[in-house]
């Protein structure tokens, strides 16, 4: 059904400022994506489609969450008191084995899954465990709930518990029945290649993992360049790399399909330049890297370089899954690189943003704008309780994302459908 959404709204084509429409139209075909947006209902036509009027709230793209880890949504908000190698083994490695339980797997992801609609996420890239049953019953509460998402089983073999470990040949069957239930390049749901990171694969995985990729077409997702000692055992373990992306572009899984990497925090201009010619995208996970003390990414200068930007909760090393919070983390972390160096601008409102809708939602095609032919992937937000009447409507779409949550968001939209 085509229709018609009256608000005031919000988006940003661009990184550096806002498309403001005070009481303005989004319209939007049967297909679920947008026709137009206009500031009468005149210049839209179809004067026979139905009007929802949102007048007064504001209409703004819905959020991407580019990388987050659903099984350890258990471990959300604790276990902050080691760095990642240490973390690994200790917190997150025995909270990923219950997940061979298919019914503790369908508990946490459930309310995982619930908990990321809550919050307005209607787009992720999302690691689920090595378990292949565990990961197909997320990808079928995501379908079920009607929204959108990449969803990886984890590639591991080894420098982790005997009961995490899979074959090859087990990872790349379990891969494969996913990507066969789930063949379909428009459905919302779609498998994406997971090889968790360098130090849990050998090379025979990694390079299994590059040619499922190829064969079936899948994005893939990682983790790059987080923490200095995984850098150190990276290097030590692929001696002939050029560095730790190097190494996964050797293995195919660096641009030769779309890519994103969590975290790049440490990553030098020669990585930077790689990323550059794969256009790799940089998950961005500030909240995870304050937690897990891995330090504090250089957003600016990935920015600055062309490549490509989004954002993620990183649950568990992150301990919110809003992205709107993490939006405002985001921020506050260029703040601390402008305080050690004036030639890093900080972030703007509107380039957080952006990286939260339109950036990290180009992972998932056409999404996270109000641009014609974008799906509609949109949030209403009633924040008549937060500001002052003589606010903006940019000021009160920041007063929301400092200060306002869930409880704001009145309806979501994935692709057209109401969530
Ligand atoms: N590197 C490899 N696995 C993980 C993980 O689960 N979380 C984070 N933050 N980094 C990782
Ligand atoms: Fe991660």
């Amino acid at each position: 059904m085509k229709k018609i959404y009256r608000a005031n709204i919000l988006y940003t084509k661009q990184k550096d400022c806002f498309e403001i429409i005070e009481d303005g139209y989004v319209a939007v075909g049967d297909d679920g994506r947008v026709c137009r947006v206009a500031a009468d209902r005149d210049s839209l036509g179809w004067p026979d489609a139905e009007v929802v009027d949102y007048t007064g709230k504001l209409l703004i793209p819905a959020m991407n969450d580019v990388h987050v880890h659903a099984a350890q949504y258990h471990n959300q908000g604790i276990a902050m008191d080691m760095e990642l190698l240490p973390w690994l083994e200790h917190y997150t490695f025995p909270e990923e084995a219950k997940f061979a339980d298919t019914d503790y797997a369908e508990r946490i992801y459930s309310r995982f899954v619930s908990h990321l609609r809550r919050v307005g996420t209607m787009r992720a890239a999302v690691f689920a465990t090595v378990h292949t049953e565990g990961t197909r019953r997320l990808m079928r509460l995501f379908s079920e709930a009607g929204m959108g998402a990449l969803v990886g089983k984890v590639a591991m073999d080894r420098n982790c518990p005997d009961s995490l470990i899979e074959t090859v040949d087990e990872a790349v069957s379990g891969m494969e029945q996913l990507a066969t239930e789930y063949s379909d390049p428009q459905s919302l749901v779609r498998p994406i290649v997971t090889p968790r990171f360098i130090p849990s694969c050998t090379p025979a995985m990694l390079k299994a993992c590059g040619e499922l990729a190829s064969r079936y077409g899948l994005p893939v997702q990682s983790h790059l360049s987080e923490n200095l000692a995984e850098v150190a055992s990276v290097h030590q373990l692929e001696p002939d790399a050029l560095g730790y992306g190097d190494a996964y572009r050797r293995y195919g899984l660096f641009g030769q399909t779309p890519t994103v990497m969590a975290h790049c925090v440490w990553s030098d201009a020669a990585e930077r330049r790689l990323m550059k010619e794969g256009d790799v995208m940089v998950a961005h996970c500030p909240t995870s890297n304050f937690n897990v003390a891995s330090g504090m990414a250089p957003i600016r200068t990935f920015l600055d370089e062309g490549i490509r930007v989004g954002l993620g909760s990183d649950i568990s090393g992150g301990h919110d899954l809003s992205i709107f919070r993490t939006m405002v983390y985001a921020i506050q972390v260029s703040k601390m690189h402008y305080q050690r160096n004036h030639d890093m601008p900080f972030l703007l409102l509107s380039e957080a943003f952006w990286m939260a809708t339109k950036g990290g939602g180009s992972f998932f095609g056409r999404v996270g704008s109000f641009e014609e032919g974008y799906d509609f992937d949109a949030l209403v937000i009633d924040d008549h309780d937060l500001y002052p009447e003589d606010y903006t409507l940019e000021q009160r779409l920041e007063r929301f994302i400092y200060t306002g949550d869930d409880r704001h968001i009145v309806h979501r939209f994935c692709r057209g459908k109401e969530v």
